[in-house]
């Protein structure tokens, strides 16, 4: 028989809402309860685009606005095959920030619509769940200050917030809000319940592609 696909979880959401922590506490817990698991992050900076993104991120260089939009999806797309090949091998990856996020920072610009913004992702291996870590700017605000890269600051953040909230509207994707401002164990917990039932109804089904 052949094995069971793994499922393709990502995790979106505004800076502080805990995305990275929440991914490694996930992985951690599907490892130790015997389920094969890795984490990706988005941007993957260790590659040739990913260096590109990297210093346009800590403002060490510039570039145009739909250029670095491409470069962040050119980023997913070069890690497509490996995901694919992990997601085959029965591997669940957590992923921490992905398509989501790409439409929503760039559409934060001026000048750039959503509709603009998802065309070169679409077609890329479907999550099977999107966990959306909800933290309004105030909280986030409240939990620390934001740090040098570029768009870390609350004025962009908040245009970030009300995009993902058009981007959830979207029924052609599984969305699941998870209220962010709870404790670190009880988003967890909500979390990994998600991830589960995920990983047991995703395990049969193909791999969809992202909006087609
Ligand atoms: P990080 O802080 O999670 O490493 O993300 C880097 C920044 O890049 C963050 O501000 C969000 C932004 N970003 C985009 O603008 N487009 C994208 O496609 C992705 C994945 C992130």
């Amino acid at each position: 028989m052949a094995c069971k696909r793994g499922a393709l979880i990502v995790m979106e959401g505004v800076d502080k809402a805990g995305k990275t922590t929440q991914c490694k506490k996930l992985v951690e817990a599907l490892q130790q309860s015997g389920r094969p698991a890795e984490m990706i992050r988005f941007p993957d900076r260790t590659t040739t685009i990913g260096q590109l993104i990297s210093a346009y991120l800590e403002k060490k260089s510039d570039l145009e606005d739909h250029t670095v939009h491409l470069l962040f999806s050119a980023n997913r797309w070069e890690l497509v095959p490996l995901m694919k090949k992990k997601l085959e091998q029965g591997t669940t990856l957590v992923v921490d920030r992905y398509a989501f996020s790409g439409v929503a920072f760039t559409s934060a610009k001026p000048g750039f619509c959503l509709d603009w913004c998802m065309k070169p992702d679409v077609g890329l291996p479907k999550p099977d769940i999107v966990m959306f870590l909800r933290l309004s700017p105030a909280e986030a605000a409240l939990r620390s200050q934001f740090g040098e890269e570029r768009y870390e600051t609350s004025v962009f953040q908040s245009a970030v917030q009300q995009n993902f909230e058009q981007l959830i509207k979207d029924p052609s994707v599984n969305w699941q809000a998870i209220d962010a401002s709870q404790s670190v164990e009880d988003v967890h917990e909500n979390i990994t319940t998600h991830s589960l039932n995920t990983i047991n109804t995703s395990q049969n089904l193909q791999l969809g592609e992202l909006w087609k």
